[in-house]
């Protein structure tokens, strides 16, 4: 298959679409970004990659992280981590506080922003003051690139405005369900997710969920096979929110969305994918993101269905 030729066609076919959505403003600093970026990268197995647009230029990974950090501390816990976080999609906002209430303060996955917090807060008491470190050194690994580091403007742009974020962690609590300093907790994951990558580096990041939980560039099992299919199954129920039977329905693989503009795909057995463009759809998803993936499913029939 002409991956290069597939990826030229999606950029063309992607323009009209790049005038649609909205940056996420409700942190000033995600929204100091060029609206109409896009870039698309392809990692295959054997080291081949195929790019198109900005691949080099970095952006915050946002929720992207929840996927590391969820790894990690499944790594750890095993199923006693479901004690504190579910597996099943939410079907309501990233940011919604609904549910913890009336669920007694276990966020229903990972992959919503309370879920993330309660991942973050598991690390926490494993790994204390060098939580943050631990992640971004566990990043650096999957992704075989020793320079990433995080932003402090949009991290600090993170903290200033995360009011919804802070009544997450406090509803959390009341319920028993954070162990940790509150902010300790919350500084680690707004850390993890102004961590800056670009297109390139994140598909080679997510290569080891593609492989059953081995980087097949560097053969080291950074997962059983059996939490790589839980983590796979995860991304394509919970990784879009209240968007993610859309994502299944249009595109087909299990990903992973962040508000800064980036998704990951996996095509198992085959790739990583990642697109970033900023403007968000409703859910907070990348609108161009999820439709250069979808454009890419149809092409080349690389879909899990
Ligand atoms: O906590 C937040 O709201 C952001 N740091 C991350 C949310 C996010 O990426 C949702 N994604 N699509």
């Amino acid at each position: 298959m002409d991956y290069q030729a597939i990826l030229e066609e999606i950029k063309n076919e992607i323009q009209p679409f790049l005038n649609e959505g909205k940056l996420a403003n409700y942190i000033p600093a995600l929204a100091n970004v060029d609206d109409k970026e896009f870039a698309m990268s392809i990692q295959l197995f054997d080291g081949t990659s195929y790019h198109i647009g900005n691949h080099n230029l970095k952006f915050s990974i946002q929720s992207i992280s929840k996927v590391f950090t969820f790894t990690l501390a499944l790594n750890h816990y095993g199923k006693d981590l479901y004690k504190r976080v579910g597996h099943e999609p939410s079907g309501n906002p990233f940011n919604s506080l609904v549910q913890l209430e009336y669920e007694n303060g276990i966020p229903r996955n990972p992959f919503i922003n309370a879920g993330a917090i309660v991942t973050a807060d598991s690390l926490v008491s494993i790994y204390k003051k060098n939580t943050f470190n631990t992640i971004l050194n566990f990043i650096k690994k999957t992704s075989n690139d020793k320079t990433l580091t995080f932003d402090e403007e949009i991290f600090n742009s993170e903290l200033a405005h995360g009011f919804r974020n802070f009544a997450l962690i406090n509803m959390i609590k009341s319920f028993n369900n954070i162990n940790n300093n509150i902010d300790d907790v919350i500084d680690t994951y707004f850390k993890q997710c102004s961590i800056m990558m670009n297109t390139s580096q994140l598909s080679k990041s997510m290569l080891f969920l593609a492989n059953h939980g081995i980087n097949p560039l560097t053969n080291e099992e950074i997962l059983t096979v059996s939490k790589a299919k839980r983590i796979n199954s995860l991304m394509l129920t919970c990784g879009h929110y209240d968007a993610s039977g859309d994502f299944a329905y249009k595109v087909g693989l299990p990903g992973k969305s962040g508000v800064g503009g980036g998704i990951v795909a996996v095509v198992p057995q085959k790739m990583a994918i990642c697109v970033y463009s900023p403007k968000l759809n409703l859910q907070g998803n990348s609108l161009v993101g999820t439709k250069a993936l979808e454009l890419f499913t149809t092409k080349t029939g690389l879909s899990i269905f």
